[in-house]
């Protein structure tokens, strides 16, 4: 288990399946979760909007206030539409991109300050499809592209302190959770459609939100102290052929 002792670590859409699994493995490894969401309340610290920048500025505030630094952050925040380019509409675009990259961007960009105070990490939750194309996920395809992209700036950028921001970007494949549930419900079989997600993973499940927390922590920690500007896959196996 990795060591975050002392470190104060700021989690969005920490009441899905993976940025809540991060909340709990941030605190197993001892560290201190700032929980956030559209809404506050169970197991959510503070409300925040990540397309918001106002509600950026305004956490960032609190956290210089509260704590005078920020140790790691993890973009968790997302949203999926399903649609190819033909049946994506600007409206379901511009939403996807919104969270997905806007919300990022925005995080990495308000945060930076007080995560190079005394240096820290960033983990972006990009997807394999940042990696690897998919015919009916256009807008989300092209919003985890951006997310692993601008991770690997990010990352070049904060490799210029010292001690160092690092960044990184988490590619997983479908995890467990009602990100998947909804995409196989706006189908016409949702059960056949669930299925053939896993048949298209040589280690033939979907993934754990717990897997994935697993690795965030790892990156969060001083353990991955040389590991920056990567996706990390965490697909069992799909991107491997
Ligand atoms: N679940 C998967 O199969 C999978 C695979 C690869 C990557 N990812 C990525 O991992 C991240 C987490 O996915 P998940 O499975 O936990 O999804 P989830 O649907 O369980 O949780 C997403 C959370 O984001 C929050 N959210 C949505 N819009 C927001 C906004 N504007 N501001 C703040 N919060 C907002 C939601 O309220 C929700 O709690 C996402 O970025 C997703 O794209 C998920």
């Amino acid at each position: 288990m990795a060591d975050l002792k002392e470190k104060v670590i700021l989690v969005t859409g920490a009441a899905g399946a993976i940025g809540g699994a991060v909340v709990t493995a941030v605190k197993q490894a001892g560290g201190r979760a700032i929980a956030t969401d559209l809404a506050a309340g169970k197991g959510i610290d503070v409300a925040l909007d990540v397309t918001a920048e106002a509600g950026w500025l305004r956490l960032a505030a609190d956290i210089e206030r509260q704590h005078g630094r920020l140790d790691g952050l993890v973009n968790a925040a997302g949203i999926a539409a399903v649609g190819s380019i033909e049946k994506t509409d600007f409206a379901a675009w511009r939403r996807v991109l919104s969270v997905n990259l806007d919300g990022t961007f925005l995080g990495c960009k308000h945060m930076f300050a007080l995560l190079r105070k005394k240096g820290g990490a960033i983990v972006n939750l990009s997807s394999v499809l940042g990696m690897v194309g998919s015919a009916n996920l256009a807008a989300y395809s092209a919003s985890k592209g951006g997310v692993s992209m601008l991770s690997k700036s990010v990352a070049l950028h904060g490799a210029r302190y010292q001690p160092p921001v690092r960044c990184n970007a988490v590619c997983p494949a479908f995890v467990e959770g009602p990100m998947v549930d909804d995409i196989a419900s706006g189908t016409r079989d949702a059960q056949a459609v669930k299925h053939k997600l896993t048949l298209d993973i040589p280690l033939a499940r979907l993934g754990q939100p717990a897997e994935v927390a697993g690795l965030c922590v790892y990156l969060l920690s001083d353990a991955a102290a040389f590991i920056t500007g990567a996706d990390l896959p965490i697909d069992g196996g799909l991107t491997a052929r």
